[in-house]
């Protein structure tokens, strides 16, 4: 029984996209067939791409039958849907979407539309207990049940899934912070347990499929099992049960009292999830849903969002949050990386200006002059103790041009960014909190992304700021016209050393005695967003990752003695 895959790229829409083409486990039977159930409510956020990548499933479409419902609604997801129907419905065995527009926009017992009421959760008991019977009703071998905010990103995930032939599946979703879609313990009132066994599997140091007490939200389940005719939704159908009324605590218990384990898999990053909404959150829904698309840009994924489907979704007004500018620094052949940014600055409404960076590939002795740049003598990489790259001199003078620029315009208050790196959720909102807050304090520099070398020693100056110590990278700072000249007048083209050096060195928390005393005047104030507002892409050395300034070629100007 072996198991076959074929790797192959193609160019779609100029995105590149990988197929590993996967072979049915039994080799001489077709693909088995699948119910895809789907409740739907208030998903007009999530819909286009959600229903992007369902088309974007890489399984035969004519061993698929679609159902969803839909209820409740207060915005467009019906119509979303309808289109979907219209378009991309033909390719499938069957599609059988309710949409039922006679529902009011809330549960009479409902206080806000996020609120889960009595009459709510028992509304959808029965909508998921209609969608498991609907499957086996039409004798599908699996039932893939689905909420319609869950972003499916690896098109083989049915069947990678199907082939493991487990009882009910579940790919391990990827949210923001702890949160995913299983459980690995449950106290005596069926409630969330926190277990040491969580976070491994969370952060994919332990890969594989695990038998864990929850799985919920994307759950694939094996109608071919025997047992699977005791599994429901309906707490009252559950021998013994006294949880809840609650559909995913009973179909769990339920699971577990008839024998039947369910697995949350995470050998792949099958997909994400946003963080859910808290009673009363609807007015974030938007950028929640937007953020976790930055996650997935994060991983370096492409989320699809098919043509038909875009004209759907609603982008935020841009703003540049109050300050003068925001540069983000992108060398002009980094197209793949500027345009994935651009992406991300469009779904959060950021209103960023493109500043070219300069290359370290044509840093010529001409340039080197033009600038009077001279290494610093004694400058070793403490990593991997060698000298500074021609990357990392570009890098500097990149960010040190755009010094220059606010000194010579006066700007009040300028946002710096890289270009590898994915915001937080809720990031324009936690990015405006944070300045609000330090807003009447004296500083010059605030780092809002860089690795942090001494986590628990760092002190606190506000809510959501610390001081910050020794740390590498420069992903994103907010400098004031007052730190760009004190960045200037400590002359560092003179005796250059990275600048994810040079910041620690001038806000007189580095460690290297011997680089700082070229340094006499280091008195920057800065401060640190807490927790860090952005992230990298990828880190250097993970797989995917392409860097600037760590591979370019090692850089000897003439008259500069390099110590190794
Ligand atoms: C639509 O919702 C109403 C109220 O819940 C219900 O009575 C009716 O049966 C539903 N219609 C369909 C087609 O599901
Ligand atoms: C270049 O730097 C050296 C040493 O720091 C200095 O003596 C020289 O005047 C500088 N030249 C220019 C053109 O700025």
């Amino acid at each position: 029984m072996a198991l076959t895959m074929r790797i192959v790229c193609v160019l779609l829409l100029s995105i590149p996209l990988c197929y590993g083409s996967v072979e049915y486990k039994h080799e001489l039977q077709k693909w088995p067939t699948v119910a895809i159930t789907v409740l739907v409510r208030n998903k007009a956020n999530s819909l286009p791409y959600f229903l992007s990548c369902l088309s974007n499933l890489d399984y035969p479409k004519d061993r698929i039958i679609v159902w969803v419902y839909s209820d409740y609604n207060s915005d467009k997801s019906d119509d979303i849907l309808n289109d979907w129907v219209d378009k991309y419905s033909s390719a499938y065995q069957e599609v059988h979407i309710t949409t039922n527009a006679t529902t009011d926009v809330m549960h009479e017992d409902q206080e806000s539309i996020t609120h889960w009421s009595v009459l709510r959760y028992k509304h959808v008991i029965k909508l998921r207990e209609n969608a498991l019977n609907f499957a086996r009703g039409v004798w599908a071998d699996y039932v893939f049940m689905l909420d319609a905010d869950v972003l499916l990103t690896e098109p083989l995930i049915l069947k990678y899934l199907i082939n493991k032939e487990l009882p009910i599946a579940a790919p391990m979703l990827i949210s923001d912070g702890v949160y995913s879609n299983f459980w690995c313990g449950m106290d005596e009132f069926y409630y969330y347990k926190r277990t040491e066994e969580y976070r491994p599997i969370l952060k994919r140091k332990e890969v594989g499929c695990f038998d864990v007490p929850m799985v919920h939200t994307a759950v694939l389940i094996n109608l071919n099992f025997k047992d699977s005719d005791m599994l429901t939704y309906v707490p009252d159908n559950v021998k013994h049960y006294q949880g809840p009324e609650d559909d995913i605590i009973a179909f769990a218990v339920g699971a577990k009292t008839s024998g039947i384990n369910m697995y949350i898999c995470n050998d792949h990053i099958y997909g994400f999830i946003p963080v859910p909404l808290e009673n009363g959150d609807s007015d974030d829904d938007a950028e929640d849903i937007l953020n976790v698309k930055m996650e997935v840009l994060g991983h370096g994924i492409q989320l699809p969002l098919y043509k038909d489907l875009e004209k759907y979704v609603e982008y935020p007004a841009y703003t540049k949050l109050g300050l003068t500018e925001i540069f983000m620094i992108n060398l002009a052949r980094r197209e793949e990386r500027r345009a994935i940014m651009q992406r991300s600055f469009k779904e959060l409404g950021l209103d960023v200006t493109l500043f070219e960076a300069v290359d370290g590939k044509s840093l010529t002795e001409d340039v080197m002059q033009k600038y009077n740049i001279t290494l610093l003598p004694t400058y070793q990489d403490p990593y991997h103790k060698r000298p500074m790259k021609a990357g990392e001199i570009g890098c500097f003078l990149s960010h040190y041009l755009i010094w220059k620029k606010i000194v010579d315009n006066h700007y009040a208050v300028t946002l710096l960014l890289e270009d590898d790196i994915h915001f937080v959720p809720f990031f324009k909102l936690k990015f405006l909190r944070m300045m609000e807050e330090i807003k009447d304090l004296d500083w010059d520099l605030v780092y809002i992304g860089r690795k942090i070398l001494m986590d628990n020693e760092e002190v606190a100056v506000t809510d959501h700021t610390t001081q910050p110590l020794y740390s590498y990278w420069t992903l994103g700072y907010v400098l004031r016209e007052s730190g760009a000249k004190k960045l200037i007048a400590g002359e560092p083209l003179s005796k250059l050393v990275p600048v994810d050096e040079y910041l620690p060195i001038m806000f007189d928390k580095h460690p290297t005695t011997e680089w700082v005393r070229h340094f006499p005047e280091r008195n920057l104030k800065a401060l640190s967003a807490a927790p860090l507002l952005v992230h990298p892409t990828h880190y250097t050395g993970e797989e995917g990752y392409i860097s600037d300034t760590e591979d370019s070629s090692i850089v000897n100007p003439k008259g500069v003695r390099i110590e190794l």
